[in-house]
């Protein structure tokens, strides 16, 4: 009997322990997995695709976490070319989804290398909304910091006004007992009548009041609790003033970059032109809009503004100076004088997006302050934000002037970028 027990519990080990080590060799085998599809995607895919947004292609997180038929997307991803060509109705779906934009053919990418891609982005895809399911409501990291929170204040206020009602109730406790004690002690309370009653409840009453008032205890706790109420109010508000945060003005056209950032993918810069090289992203002149607006909608009350503004007559295609006055587009962004910025540090130099500090500009019809522009708001991103000094002309001019200084030669402002316009200029 001992026997048999003895070689049940070494079979058990064994089996756990091989199923320990292969759980572990598939672990390893998806991580190696993901770590080639990382290296792929990035090289072949980014230019396209990107995994939580849509860009010239579909935001692949999503359609690969949709789409579940790997043997489909791997024919796909190595020819969707001749996919389209036989007709498959998905490929034609997508496609057209697409306005046939028509993506390139991969045909170097072996299966193995196709899966290596699809671990990498649905893995990558799971640990972002895992991400996103960790972070608080609202979103917005420049949203996190405003201040004491309203939970606080609630709270707060909770507490007082439940403090408040238990003090209402052991007062009348507290009176009760009182009562008890004196009929005790045989001072009989004396019989009334029901007018007496009635004149006696209302003097009580007063009585009571008088009491309330005189109760030094009590009157500090109203006076402590409607300080606290009213320098909770007074604090949020001075967290919030100047803070323009949603702030959305009504603009003269119904110009929507949903539609033209958003659906058509004009580039930011195409219409932003100075946002990669100057302190403004600037307001676009409406010659820009012109290159289209020539010919496309030109029977539109919106469009004819732009006519009117520029003094252009449709029917004869002329320019008139004198009969133009531009539109006067509505500032939305705006940082007092005392504060400079400047766009290109941040978009070219720290390659920073511009929906991290303007939110998903492509998706809004009407745009809307989406940061706080706060002196904190700057501050917490600077502090968190890491530099990254490899591969940029900025730096390594920087680094440059730095190994001079080191060696002791001449280094003029100019070499530190004192000659750039944006360095003295507003
Ligand atoms: C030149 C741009 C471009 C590149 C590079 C590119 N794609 Fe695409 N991809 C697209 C477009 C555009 C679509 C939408 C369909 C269409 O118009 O052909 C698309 C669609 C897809 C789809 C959706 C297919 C479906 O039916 O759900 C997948 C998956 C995909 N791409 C994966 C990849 C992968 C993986 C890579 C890198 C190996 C890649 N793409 C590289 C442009 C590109
Ligand atoms: C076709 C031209 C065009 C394109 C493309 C375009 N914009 Fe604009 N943008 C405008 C015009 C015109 C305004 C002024 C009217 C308004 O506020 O809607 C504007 C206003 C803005 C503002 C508010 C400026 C203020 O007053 O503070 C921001 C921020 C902005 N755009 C960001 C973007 C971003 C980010 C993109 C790319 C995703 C983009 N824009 C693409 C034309 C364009
Ligand atoms: C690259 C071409 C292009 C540029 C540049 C462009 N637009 Fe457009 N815009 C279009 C197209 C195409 C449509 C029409 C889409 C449709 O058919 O509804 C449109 C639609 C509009 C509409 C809606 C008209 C209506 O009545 O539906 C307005 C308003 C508008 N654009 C304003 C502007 C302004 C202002 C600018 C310059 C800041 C601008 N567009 C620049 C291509 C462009
Ligand atoms: C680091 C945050 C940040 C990034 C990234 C950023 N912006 Fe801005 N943007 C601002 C601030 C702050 C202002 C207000 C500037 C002021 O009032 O001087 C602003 C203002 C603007 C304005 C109003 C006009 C102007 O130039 O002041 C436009 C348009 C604009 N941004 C577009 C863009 C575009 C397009 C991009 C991407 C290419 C971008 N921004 C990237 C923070 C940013
Ligand atoms: C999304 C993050 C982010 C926000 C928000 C942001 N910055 Fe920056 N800022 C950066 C980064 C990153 C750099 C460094 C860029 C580089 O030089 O590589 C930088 C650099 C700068 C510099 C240049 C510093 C130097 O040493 O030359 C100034 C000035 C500046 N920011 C001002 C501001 C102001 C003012 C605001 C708020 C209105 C702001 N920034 C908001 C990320 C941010
Ligand atoms: C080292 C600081 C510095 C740099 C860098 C600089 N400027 Fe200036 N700039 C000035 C000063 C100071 C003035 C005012 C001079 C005066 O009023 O006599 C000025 C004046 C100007 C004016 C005349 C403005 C007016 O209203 O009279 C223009 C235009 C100008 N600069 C353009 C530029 C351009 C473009 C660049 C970049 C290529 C640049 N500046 C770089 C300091 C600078």
């Amino acid at each position: 009997m001992r026997n048999i027990s003895l070689i049940l519990k070494q079979f058990s080990r064994s089996v756990l322990l091989v199923a320990g080590l292969a759980v572990c060799g598939f672990n390893a085998h998806a991580q190696a997995d993901a770590a080639k599809g990382e290296a792929l995607f990035k090289a072949k895919c980014t230019a396209c695709h990107k995994i939580d947004v849509r860009m010239t292609g579909p935001a692949l997180g999503p359609q690969l976490t949709q789409e579940t038929d790997d043997a489909y997307l791997t024919k796909w991803i190595q020819n969707n070319q001749a996919l389209i060509a036989a007709k498959n109705p998905k490929a034609l779906k997508i496609y057209n989804e697409f306005n046939q934009a028509g993506m390139t053919v991969f045909s170097e990418l072996s299966d193995a290398d196709v899966g290596n891609i699809i671990t990498y982005v649905r893995t990558e895809w799971k640990k972002m909304q895992d991400e996103k399911a960790k972070a608080p409501a609202g979103g917005s990291a420049a949203a996190e910091d405003q201040g004491p929170s309203s939970v606080i204040i609630w709270g707060l206020l909770g507490v007082i006004v439940i403090a408040f009602i238990v003090i209402l109730v052991l007062n009348k406790v507290i009176a009760t007992l009182e009562r008890l004690l004196l009929n005790k002690g045989g001072v009989a309370l004396i019989e009334e009548s029901e007018d007496d009653e009635a004149a006696k409840a209302k003097a009580n009453r007063a009585e009571v009041f008088k009491k309330l008032i005189k109760n030094k205890k009590l009157v500090f706790f109203v006076v402590l609790c409607g300080t606290i109420a009213l320098g909770s109010w007074q604090w949020v508000t001075m967290w919030n003033t100047n803070v323009h945060q949603g702030y959305q003005p009504v603009q003269p056209i119904k110009y929507s970059h949903e539609l033209h950032a958003g659906a058509m993918k004009i580039e930011c810069q195409y219409c932003h032109v100075a946002a990669f090289k100057g302190k403004n992203a600037s307001i676009p002149s409406l010659n820009i809009c012109m290159n289209c607006h020539k010919s496309v909608k030109t029977e539109s009350p919106e469009i004819h503004k732009i006519y009117d503004a520029l003094g252009y007559d449709p029917n004869t295609a002329k320019y008139d100076s004198t009969k133009a006055k531009p539109i006067q587009w509505v500032r939305i962004h705006n940082l007092p004088d005392l504060a400079y910025f400047n766009h290109s540090q941040h978009v070219k130099v720290g390659g920073i997006k511009c929906q991290t500090c303007h939110g998903q500009v492509q998706e809004m019809k009407e745009v809307y302050q989406y940061s706080p522009l706060t002196m904190k708001w700057c501050i917490q991103c600077h502090r968190r934000t890491e530099v990254n000094g490899k591969g940029n002309a900025y730096y390594d001019s920087i680094l440059a002037a730095h190994d001079k200084i080191k060696k002791g030669e001449k280094v003029t402002a100019a070499v530190l970028g004192g000659i750039e316009c944006a360095k003295c200029h507003y």
